[in-house]
């Protein structure tokens, strides 16, 4: 089977194809993305209205290339995939829009799938893929969530955050040291330059007992601590790189303590991180460390696809498609589902 994947539902526009394997992982055949990071940073965070009008036009050159890497002809595509949500409106309904009008015109179906399966299912296209059952923590700009994951299809909600997500908690720190949008990435290489002791900030719900994340504190915090240092404008290199360490610190020790729990409450022995947080160089080394103690595995997807893209959303359409969890449909009619939880059997 050959997949053709749309991801729209944020701001970046990405299309891949797959392919399915007999008892193997779907091989990627091509995969291309636009970011709309440098459109954005001009207004310190994503305009859903621009996102979705840049999504408009770029996801037919997009589809046209990854087709053309593919070395592929649209007509040999059994089924076309899409983002139907969580994400912003109007950016997902460009990407189901055109991924239902492309397959009407082929006579092929479609499958919408969830942009958080796609994130934790990323890793099984990475070199070294995990193997199911595996607890799964998911980090983004918009989610915090550590699952138990038995099978394609089988999440189970263990905890998640009650306020911002830890991308969130990443990007605003990021803001008030006067980085741009979004902070995450270019946070965590100040943060390398730092020391994480340098300044005492809070880990919020760390000793809480429960699998539940809490980050809107770590901001109020860190602007505290840039105010007492007379304000961002004042703060001097090394102060950044310190500032920068503590807050990135701050984050992982609860996300590690966390990540290490899940693992020893359901006594998995695999642990996947997904999201665009997984990209960060400290979280990676110290879940890796951590979990190795514990007899555990981390798997990561690669690099690439840790931030949002089609081939994630190709490939959990190919696995819920062989695993029979799923059965696209010829109706072309579509919806999108800006707010959907995946901590149930999603179906
Ligand atoms: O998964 P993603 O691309 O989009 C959502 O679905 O939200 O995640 C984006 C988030 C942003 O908050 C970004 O700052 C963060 O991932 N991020 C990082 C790093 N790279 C991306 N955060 C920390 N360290 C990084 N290296
Ligand atoms: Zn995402």
């Amino acid at each position: 089977m050959l997949i053709l994947g749309i991801e729209s539902s944020c701001d970046e526009t990405g299309v891949a194809l797959v392919r399915t394997r007999e008892a193997a992982v779907p091989e990627l055949l091509s995969h291309t993305l636009h970011s709309q990071i440098a459109m954005h940073q001009a207004y310190g965070g994503v305009v859903p209205e621009l996102a979705s009008r840049d999504h408009i036009q770029r996801v037919i050159p997009l589809t046209r290339a990854a087709v053309e890497q593919a070395g592929v002809s649209l007509a040999e595509v059994d089924c076309i995939a899409y983002t139907q949500g969580p994400g912003l409106a109007g950016a997902l309904l460009v990407g189901a829009g055109v991924a239902c009008a492309l397959a009407a015109a082929l006579g092929k179906p479609t499958l919408g799938v969830h942009h958080l399966e796609g994130h934790l299912l990323s890793p099984f296209l990475s070199i070294d893929p995990p193997e199911f059952p595996f607890v799964a923590l998911l980090v983004s700009g918009g989610h915090t969530q550590l699952m138990a994951v038995r099978e394609v299809g089988s999440y189970e909600l263990l905890g998640e955050t009650i306020d911002d997500a830890a991308g969130e908690a990443f990007d605003k720190s990021a803001k008030l040291l006067g980085l741009p949008y979004p902070g995450g990435a270019r946070l965590s290489q100040l943060a390398a330059h730092g020391n994480p002791k340098a300044y005492a900030l809070p880990r919020p719900l760390l000793h809480s007992k429960d699998l539940e994340f809490s980050f809107a504190g770590l901001k109020t915090a860190v602007l505290t601590q840039v105010n007492k240092l007379g304000g961002m404008a004042a703060l001097h290199a090394a102060q950044r790189k310190d500032l920068a360490a503590s807050t990135q610190a701050a984050i992982v020790d609860v996300l590690l303590a966390k990540s290490l729990a899940a693992i020893k409450q359901t006594g998995m022995k695999r642990l996947v991180v997904a999201g665009g947080v997984g990209a960060n160089a400290s979280l990676r080394e110290r879940l890796s460390a951590g979990a190795a103690k514990l007899g555990a595995r981390v798997h990561y997807p690669e690099l690439a696809l840790c931030t949002d893209n089609g081939a994630m959303i190709a490939l959990a359409a190919a696995m819920r498609l062989q695993s029979g969890k799923a059965q696209a449909s010829c109706d072309y009619a579509f919806s999108v589902k800006p707010r959907w939880p995946l901590g149930f059997e999603s179906s």
